[in-house]
């Protein structure tokens, strides 16, 4: 499939869980199309992190500039907000373009990209731009609509917090506290990372509606009611549901980094009997939730894998890892391959901040979630998963975090009726998205068409 005159420039979001998922889109193509040329773009960090393992012969790697200036080389000393700031100012200006020639120079010139959406910049450069969205549908489709929303919400989104979004197609289930429009909560840099998200963001619904050619969704048909899918199609240039991405032909063929021995751990416990938590790599709780998270996952007295990073270790409970290890009721780890073991059969529950990746991957192990969540998309992910797809619970629902609402929502999700119910609900979506990806299965069709398009874009 493909002419050997397409050459697909494949552009990563080096910041986040983004760039991975690219790679499986970039992964995904160049298998079904072998005749093709397909470049993965990003910073050296990310493709020194991610082009390690098995790549089709057809799979190269170019560099495109980080945007870190002399001044301020030392990438660990500078605030998050400010990397992303420079490396998009960088990408805006030229670093993308240029790059995107490097990619050509050795041969075939690129003929599109397929670009993260928040790279928006590809609109500009004068070839066809095809947009990957990585994170909740229902989000993207909250930000395209966004300038309607925020009109009619006005300054009254804490006095409307409550209010169901039913005058909008699609929207009856969130209300307006569910929206993505808010940075990330609690942090102290002065409304910096906000200020740069919003511009990235208007940037993307400006350049989306007036360039881009299609977009991709990171989720297979039928996942969404009908109001829901006909309100995206309705905002979208010709979408496209192909995901879940990594299990795109060719994505998943790199190994489970277990390196801390969670596979093993759970080879030794009962069916559906853990509590996996983990919130991800970029969302962290406040460490007073963090401390209520704790003791009431003890106090549930079921045995739990939560992964952690190390620097939040000492905001836990005195003594709360040594009751853990004494009867080995706890594994506590700074890193787990989440997919591998939201898999595992001995996995009950995922406590979870509810990024799109950890739905996707919950739905995959059908594993019933109670979700924490923050920022972005997350809020709009954990209403569909109660009230859309029915298989998990939110915790707390924007209530202060207590230990009691823990025990009593992972308690409800390891047991009784209404568990059991969750599990089944859980299960019939891994089915149904197993089954999108078998021969003849939406996600495999709708992928193939959209290999045909990028390839025979000029
Ligand atoms: C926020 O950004 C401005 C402008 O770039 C900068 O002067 C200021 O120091 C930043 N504030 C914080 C708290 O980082
Ligand atoms: C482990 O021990 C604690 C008390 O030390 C107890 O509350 C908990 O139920 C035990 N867990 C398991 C899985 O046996």
């Amino acid at each position: 499939m493909g002419s050997t005159a397409a050459h697909v420039a494949v552009v990563a979001f080096p910041f986040s869980s983004h760039a991975p998922k690219l790679l499986a889109v970039a992964r995904g193509l160049s298998t079904v199309a072998p005749s093709v040329t397909v470049s993965f773009v990003s910073t050296a960090d990310t493709l020194a992190r991610l082009k390690g393992g098995a790549n089709p012969a057809n799979l190269r790697f170019v560099e495109m500039p980080s945007g870190a200036g002399e001044e301020e080389g030392d990438q660990a000393g500078t605030p998050m907000w400010r990397r992303l700031e420079m490396f998009l100012e960088a990408a805006e200006d030229g670093g993308l373009k240029k790059a995107l020639e490097t990619a050509g120079a050795a041969g075939v010139k690129v003929s599109c990209v397929v670009g993260d959406i928040f790279m928006s910049m590809a609109a500009e450069v004068g070839l066809p731009w095809v947009a990957v969205w990585t994170g909740g549908p229902t989000a993207l489709l909250a930000h395209l609509i966004g300038k309607a929303l925020r009109e009619d919400i006005g300054d009254n989104a804490a006095s409307r917090a409550d209010e169901f979004l039913t005058s909008y197609p699609g929207f009856g289930i969130f209300r307006v506290r569910d929206l993505p429009f808010s940075g990330p909560p609690g942090s102290t840099d002065g409304g910096n990372m906000s200020r740069v998200m919003t511009l990235l963001f208007r940037r993307v619904v400006e350049r989306v509606h007036r360039a881009a050619t299609a977009v991709a969704v990171n989720a297979f048909p039928g996942l969404f009611p009908p109001d829901i899918s006909a309100a995206l199609d309705d905002a979208l240039p010709n979408c496209h549901p192909i995901g879940p991405y990594y299990l795109l032909p060719g994505a998943g063929a790199v190994a489970a980094d277990d390196r801390h021995g969670c596979l093993p751990w759970l080879n030794d416990r009962p069916a559906a009997s853990v509590v996996y938590v983990s919130f991800g790599t970029v969302a962290s709780l406040p460490p007073d939730e963090l401390r209520e998270l704790a003791s009431g996952l003890e106090a549930t007295g079921a045995p739990f894998l939560w992964s952690l990073r190390e620097d939040s270790w000492p905001l836990l409970p005195p003594g709360f890892m040594d009751r853990a290890k004494a009867n080995n009721s706890g594994l506590l780890v700074p890193w787990s391959p989440q997919g591998a073991v939201l898999k595992h059969p001995a996995v009950g529950a995922f406590v979870t901040h509810s990024g799109w990746g950890a739905v996707l991957e919950g739905m995959s192990g059908g594993v019933p979630m109670a979700c924490r969540p923050s920022f972005g998309d997350q809020h709009m992910n954990a209403r569909a998963i109660e009230h859309l797809w029915c298989f998990g619970k939110a915790l707390g629902d924007g209530q202060p975090l207590t230990s009691a609402a823990v025990t009593e929502t992972v308690a409800s999700l390891l047991t009784g009726e209404e568990g059991a119910r969750m599990r089944a609900n859980a299960r019939d979506l891994q089915t149904r998205m197993l089954r999108a990806f078998g021969p003849t299965g939406e996600s495999t069709t709708n992928f193939h068409n959209f290999v045909d398009l990028v390839c025979t874009l000029v």
